[in-house]
Formats: C-alpha cells, structure tokens, sequence
C-alpha cells in the first residue's frame, strides 16, 4: 500500500484548533456546572479523592523535600557572600510557602493523573461503556469528569500544605545538617541588626563607621586592631567597647552576648 501523504489546508487545521478549544471549555464550564445540580455522586468523589490525592502522596512529598532542600543548598553560597546564610530560613519558607509549593503540588498531581484518567475514560469510550450509560440514563460527564475534578481541587489544597511542610523539613535538614545553622544565630543576627549594623557592615571587609566584620573569625587577628580574633577578646570588644564603638556591657545579657556571637562566626 502507498503511503498517502494527505495535504491539509492551514484554515482547517486552525478550525481543529478552534473546535478542540471549544469543546474543552463547554466540557470544563459544564463539569463545573454539574455541582449545582443533582446527584451529586458522592461515593465516586470520595472514591477519587483516594485515587488522586492519597495516591499523589509519595510524589508529593518526594518533590516537596527535594525542592526545599534545593531551596536552600542554592541559596547558601550566594547569601553567605552577603552574610546571610541564617536568613536562609525566611528565603526557604517564602519561596516554599508562597510559589513553589502550589506549582510542584500543581504539576506532579497533573503530571500522575491525568494521562491514567485520559487512558480509562479512552477505554470506556472505546468499549462503549459511555454509550451504555448514556442509554441508561446516566450524564457521563456528571459521573466520571465532576468526581474526579471536585475530588482534584479538593485534595490539592492538603497536598500544598504536605509539600510546602516538607519543603520546610527539608530546608531545615540542609540549613542545620550541612551548614550547622540553629535558631541561636538567627537570634544574634536580630540584636546585630538592631545594635551593630548601623556602624558594622556584615557582607564587606571595608565598613560603614566601623570596620567591617566580613569573615571576622577566618583569620587569626582582627583586621582593624590586629587583637586575636577568639570569642573571649571579641565578647570583651563587645562589652567594653573600643575608641569609638559604645560598650554593650548594660544592654545586652550574656545570652544575648552569646546569640551574637554565634551569628558573628556565621559570617
Ligand atoms: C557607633 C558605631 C558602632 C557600633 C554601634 C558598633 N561598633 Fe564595633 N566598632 C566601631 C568602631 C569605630 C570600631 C573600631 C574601633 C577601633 O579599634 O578604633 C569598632 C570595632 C569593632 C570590632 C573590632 C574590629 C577589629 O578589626 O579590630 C568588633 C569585633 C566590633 N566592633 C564588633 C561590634 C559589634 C558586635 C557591635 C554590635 C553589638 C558593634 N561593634 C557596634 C563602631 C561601632
């Protein structure tokens, strides 16, 4: 048998277009619809949010932890450059929270579900099951697309906040197992923003009216006054103040003294 090669026009392939467009939306507006009028076939829904929503489970909570910690393994070199690999934190939960959790959630729900419902509503179809229940009385989009789309935007709601939940598991694991981050730093870092930065600049060896602190504790001997950079002499800088810099000794507790400290090696 030759093979034919059939030319068609561009306006036809065009209408396709246009018809499979419009079909989609009467379908989508009409499965939409369909939850305004009865009945309401509750035992498929429920049937379906098992199938999509416990079924999407383990991808969801795969991807969720692997962005997070993603997130936050991309994050750290950049903002340890500016000193603020502890707000790796804020940057893990707002990216999470905010965009990603939805979009991954959106896009591993579509991209496990929707080719298996194509391939079973295909084989009713083929085997006539459609045509069956339509003889018998049945809306076959009320009974098999608004189940399973009630069940879809129903179940992706508690898989966003699974995988943003996990997405924040796995930030934390990253923050705290590879660069040994703990809510002590980020303690330090608020009283270095509220006390130090006005004079200190955190990401840069030159400073503001101060010396910069940038990696401060990478080298033997403080940059400006050449005293050994340990925790004791920097605590007595801290508390006794120098030339110009205020002593801290009546405004900030040694926790507190502590919480900075910890944060000071971070940078
Ligand atoms: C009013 C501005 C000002 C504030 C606020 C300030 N400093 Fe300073 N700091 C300075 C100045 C000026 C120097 C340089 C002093 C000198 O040796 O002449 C300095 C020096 C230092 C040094 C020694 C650096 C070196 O290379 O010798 C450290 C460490 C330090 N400051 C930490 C801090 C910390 C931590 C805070 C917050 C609790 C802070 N400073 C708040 C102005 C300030």
């Amino acid at each position: 048998m030759a093979l034919e090669l059939e030319l068609v026009s561009p306006i036809e392939v065009a209408k396709d277009v246009a018809l499979a467009v419009q079909e989609y939306t009467l379908l989508s507006a009409q499965s939409v619809a369909n939850f305004f009028r009865r009945p309401l076939y509750m035992g498929d829904m429920l049937q379906q949010a098992d199938l999509i929503g416990v079924g999407s489970l383990p991808i969801v909570i795969l991807t969720g932890l692997s962005v997070g910690a993603l997130l936050a393994l991309n994050a750290a070199s950049t903002l340890q450059r500016f000193g603020g690999i502890t707000l790796i934190g804020q940057l893990v939960s707002i990216g999470m929270v905010t965009e990603l959790g939805p979009l991954i959630t959106g896009l591993m729900v579509a991209g496990r579900n929707a080719s298996g419902m194509a391939s079973e509503l295909g084989s009713m179809i083929v085997t006539e099951q459609i045509d069956a229940m339509r003889a018998l009385g049945t809306d076959p989009t009320k009974k098999l697309i608004t189940p399973r789309i009630g069940a879809t935007a129903f179940m992706l709601f508690f898989l966003t906040i699974i995988a943003d939940l996990l997405g924040l598991i796995g930030g934390y694991a990253v923050a705290h197992l590879i660069f040994g981050l703990n809510s002590q730093q980020s303690a330090g870092r608020r009283i270095y923003d509220s006390h130090c930065d006005r004079c200190h600049e955190p990401y840069s060896t030159r400073g503001k009216k101060g010396p910069g602190l940038k990696g401060m504790f990478q080298h033997k001997y403080l940059s400006l006054s050449g005293l050994p950079a340990n925790d004791e002499r920097v605590t007595d800088i801290i508390r006794l103040g120098r030339n110009e810099m205020p002593g801290y000794s009546q405004t900030l507790s040694s926790q507190d003294l502590q919480d900075l400290l910890a944060y000071l090696h971070t940078l």
